[in-house]
């Protein structure tokens, strides 16, 4: 007789980011019953989650501070108490980063799983009785060898202790987090032990039809992530590099784009040429694809998908050197408008954002910018640009021919573009769609361009002003 699956009661989630927060708190509003409690060694990020002003949240989704605010306090709950969480819970998702690592064996290629092993040596310390862990951060395959590995140590130390592995990646996307993990296209949940997949299966039940929870063994379900995260980013360097021969030859990307994507084979998502694809996710699982291609002797194999990584750095590097040369050659001691840093709309997250490379290349040419963006603040982009900002009474003084290039932190558009030579479109914020081109202009120095890697903006209305236009893929 088959076993019934266990019943859930109380969760714990290990890591309270971009994707831990908002998949548990989804999972607390649906699931009323289950006590979910999120937790993490940043102590800061864990009172930010706890502020009572939902709008200071340390993760910015639309949607997510009413999520939040339903639940928490009933049968969600943020905490640095890691233990305590590991040991109440009968199932425990692993949410932690996974970063591509930067030295050693596998350096830029393979992710970093130093927070992944001590996540599970630590529930492997902290658990009590039958504990159902998940791996819901992308992993290479085969981590959950590891995973089982280290959790079957304290499995043979006595206790009580028992483990089921399953891995249960998360394919929501930013900005549409909650919409995503609302109304999945499907569920993906790989393992072993059924009565394990069975429970986490029911978990999602409550509000996702059986029909798209998708079950299948470890490693496929490792690779799946991979695979789609591998594919939608390759969607993306196709059509860049169809957008860089438009513009050299006269056809427009978005036309292409439109005759392409009704043959229903191809589809219309994801063909949206940009400043190139940014976000935690695409790069480092391509590399990884890349390393394990590699790793099993698959040199052609990992050589073509490691040509989607070239051509999005490519990308990046042709929108900076275009730039300067528009702008006679150089930028040097030139003020150039940034309007958006997040690596895409409605999220303050700025991982791999394009604006980095783009924004650090022009400051090398001596530029000085005015960034600004609706949700990330200035000390997260001097993170990124490892460059403090100067204050805005410092850049109104002098401005000598060779300055080194410089950035600060504008409030507006129109105050980032006031004595600009150009404005730069890196993030395709709604707002920036509705942009007075007039108004812009007139604070402009003269002959002035509108760069716009997104094709979000008004193009007439800025020629109208005055403004020489460039549109990523416009020939
Ligand atoms: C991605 C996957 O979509 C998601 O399923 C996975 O769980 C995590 O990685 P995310 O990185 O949050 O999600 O955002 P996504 O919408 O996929 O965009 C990634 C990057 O591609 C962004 O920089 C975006 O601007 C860019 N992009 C996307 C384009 O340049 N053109 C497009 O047509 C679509
Ligand atoms: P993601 O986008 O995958 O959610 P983030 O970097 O936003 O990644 O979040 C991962 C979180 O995991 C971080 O807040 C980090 O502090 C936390 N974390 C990493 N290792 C541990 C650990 N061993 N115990 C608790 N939290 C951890």
């Amino acid at each position: 007789m088959l076993e019934a699956p266990p019943t859930i009661h109380s969760i714990c989630c290990i890591g309270a980011g971009y994707v831990g927060g908002p998949t548990m708190a989804v999972i607390a509003d649906r699931c009323p019953h289950i006590q979910v409690t999120v937790v993490d060694l940043n102590a800061e990020r864990i009172a930010a989650w706890n502020d009572a002003d939902l709008t200071r949240l340390p993760v910015y989704e639309p949607g997510l501070d009413a999520v939040v605010g339903r639940a928490r306090g009933r049968n969600l709950h943020f905490t640095t108490e890691v233990d305590a969480a590991i040991a109440a819970a009968d199932m425990v998702f692993l949410s932690v980063n996974t970063p591509t690592k930067t030295r050693g064996v596998g350096a830029g290629q393979a992710s970093d799983l130093r927070w992944i092993e001590a996540s599970a040596r630590q529930v492997a310390a902290a658990s009590q009785g039958h504990t159902i862990v998940v791996e819901k951060s992308t992993l290479p395959v085969r981590t959950a060898e590891a995973v089982k590995a280290i959790l079957n140590g304290a499995q043979g130390s006595g206790g009580g202790k028992t483990f089921s592995v399953l891995s249960n990646p998360e394919f929501l996307a930013e900005g549409t987090a909650i919409q995503d993990l609302e109304g999945p296209d499907r569920v993906l949940i790989g393992g072993e032990d059924p009565a394990a997949i069975d429970a986490l299966a029911s978990v999602y039940g409550h509000w996702v039809a059986q029909e798209r929870i998708l079950r299948t063994n470890l490693w496929s379900s490792e690779l799946s992530k991979l695979t789609a995260n591998a594919f939608l980013a390759q969607r993306i360097s196709s059509i860049n590099s169809i957008a860089a021969l438009c513009e050299a030859t006269g056809a427009d990307v978005r036309e292409v784009g439109r005759a392409i994507g009704t043959d229903s084979r191809i589809g219309p998502k994801f063909l949206q040429a940009g400043p190139g694809f940014g976000g935690s996710c695409f790069q480092k699982d391509i590399l990884n694809l890349v390393y394990l291609c590699r790793h099993y002797g698959l040199e052609e194999a990992a050589a073509y998908w490691e040509s989607v990584v070239g051509l999005n750095t490519w990308q990046q590097q042709r929108i900076a050197r275009l730039v300067v040369n528009s702008l006679f050659g150089t930028v040097s001691g030139k003020r150039l408008a940034v309007l958006g840093f997040a690596f895409k709309a409605d999220t303050n997250d700025t991982r791999e954002a394009p604006a980095i490379r783009i924004c650090r290349d022009l400051i090398e040419e001596g530029a000085q910018l005015a960034i600004v963006d609706p949700k990330v603040d200035a000390a997260q982009i001097a993170r990124d640009l490892e460059h403090s900002p100067v204050s805005a009474d410092a850049a109104a003084g002098s401005r000598p021919l060779g300055a080194d290039g410089s950035w600060l932190a504008a409030g507006s558009p129109i105050e980032a573009a006031r004595g600009a030579d150009a404005v730069l479109i890196l993030t395709e914020w709604k707002d920036y769609r509705q942009i007075d081109w007039a108004s812009i202009a007139n604070v402009m120095r003269r002959p002035a361009w509108l760069f716009d890697a997104r094709a979000v903006a008004d193009a007439a209305a800025a020629r109208a002003a005055g403004l020489n236009v460039w549109t990523v893929g416009e020939g």
